[in-house]
């Protein structure tokens, strides 16, 4: 089972930090379950009071602000183990 990470490049996100997730480099074990997107504005920024938490990521489906390379994996990581004790 893969998370599904798409990553905001729109104007806003990319100045606001999501460039530097251009080239993230994630642990091989979060990598192997992880499938990762770059996408236009996903619209979240054009509500005035969300603008500031910019960058943004949708992680399975759920809309995440402030994303950087270290609340990533964090996310990932709890995602992973989540998933590995719900099959044990
Ligand atoms: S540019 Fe990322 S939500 Fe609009």
């Amino acid at each position: 089972m893969f998370v599904e990470v798409e990553i905001c490049l729109g104007t806003t996100c990319f100045v606001l930090g999501a460039s530097a997730l251009q080239e993230l480099q994630l642990p091989e074990k979060l990598r192997r379950q992880t499938k990762i997107s770059y996408v236009r504005c996903l619209n979240v920024c054009k509500n005035a009071d969300k603008f500031s938490k910019a960058p943004y990521a949708r992680i399975d489906g759920e809309i995440v602000a402030e994303i950087s390379a270290e609340k990533l994996a964090q996310i990932l990581e709890q995602k992973i183990k989540g998933e590995k004790n719900e099959a044990n």
